[in-house]
């Protein structure tokens, strides 16, 4: 390991996101240390006592409450995670002067879309964050909290799924190779996003840094390009994973609406998120969700 090589702790280095990031460190060379619950970041002690000794210049916390609809019914440990751990993780990024990459998500927003000459365009950045179920509103208090390090940066993701975790695809190609047909809600836009994708940029604001041409601090949006549905999406599934021998039989794939399929948690009806900021910030070309998903499935 070189000496100008960050010094990374990796939080919530068992989950999707936090695997994908792991491997992809290991990958890269660059020198990391990874904790998950053993490291509680709900307890601000047991922060402060692992940082001790460690001199981290990068902190990323991939750890979160995920389970959309168990949140209304669990409200207190969903806030305890998404709100006072990520406010917990700033306070000790901020003791030792650590930046902080945190990940958010696009439930902040109310998921009617930014209306303009009646088409909804993509949310920004500084868009007003207006969310309407549990989840939501904890990661928004997360993001509130994790500003008061002044070297954060925020990234919210949406529609994530990759290798390490449970997500649509996973769901979607058990079901393709067990029944006959499968309905998928239509009225629901937003962009997929693959963890292998998601993973490199955060690589890569680490790296801009390094090579002296560090990004402003503040809030992003990355996803995959494009704004599809639910269903678009498990339609484009089934065609790539036909043709690569992933799904064995046939099925019917149908669209349906949100109202037949109801949810404990409200679902956003649009979601789609504008990235320019991060493309211009890191010079990168976000790849389309189409492309994406066969570099993921082929790899399968
Ligand atoms: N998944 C999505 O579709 C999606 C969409 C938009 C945004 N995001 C955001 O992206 C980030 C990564 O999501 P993900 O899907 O990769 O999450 P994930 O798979 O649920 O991983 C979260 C990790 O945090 C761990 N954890 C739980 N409690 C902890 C604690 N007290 N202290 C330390 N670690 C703890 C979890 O352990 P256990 O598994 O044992 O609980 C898990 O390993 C999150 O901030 C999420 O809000 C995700």
């Amino acid at each position: 390991m070189s000496k100008q090589e960050p010094q990374i702790w990796l939080i919530g280095c068992k989950g999707m996101l936090g695997t994908e990031l792991s491997l992809l460190l290991q990958k890269t060379g660059l020198a990391f240390t990874g904790t998950d619950r053993d490291v509680d970041i709900t307890n601000p002690a047991a922060l402060v006592e692992f940082v001790k000794s460690r001199p981290f210049a990068w902190i990323i916390n991939c750890a979160a409450y995920t389970a959309v609809d168990k949140a209304e019914d669990d409200i207190e440990t969903c806030r305890r995670l998404n709100a006072v751990g990520p406010g917990n993780i700033a306070a000790c990024a901020k003791s030792v002067g650590a930046r902080l990459i945190h990940l958010s998500t696009d439930y902040v927003f109310d998921g009617k879309g930014i209306v303009a000459d009646g088409i909804a365009r993509p949310y920004r950045e500084d868009d007003t964050a207006y969310p309407v179920s549990v989840y939501g509103r904890t990661k928004r208090d997360g993001e509130i909290a994790v500003l008061e390090n002044p070297r954060s940066y925020i990234i919210r993701t949406a529609w994530l799924y990759g290798k390490y975790g449970p997500n649509f695809v996973a769901t979607m190609l058990r079901l393709m190779n067990e029944r006959t047909g499968v309905k998928v809600v239509n009225d629901q836009q937003g962009s997929p996003t693959w963890a292998g994708d998601l993973a490199a940029t955060i690589v890569e604001i680490i790296n801009a840094e390094s090579c002296g041409r560090p990004i402003p601090y503040g809030v992003y949006h990355y996803t995959n390009q494009g704004g599809i549905t639910w269903f678009e999406f498990a339609r484009e599934i089934y065609a790539q994973s036909r043709t690569l021998g992933l799904v064995k039989k046939d099925c019917a794939v149908n669209p349906c609406t949100t109202a037949e399929y109801p949810t404990r948690a409200p679902r956003p009806a649009y979601s789609v998120l504008d990235k320019t900021k991060i493309e211009t910030a890191l010079g990168i070309v976000i790849p389309p969700w189409n492309e994406s998903l066969r570099r993921y499935l082929r790899a399968e």
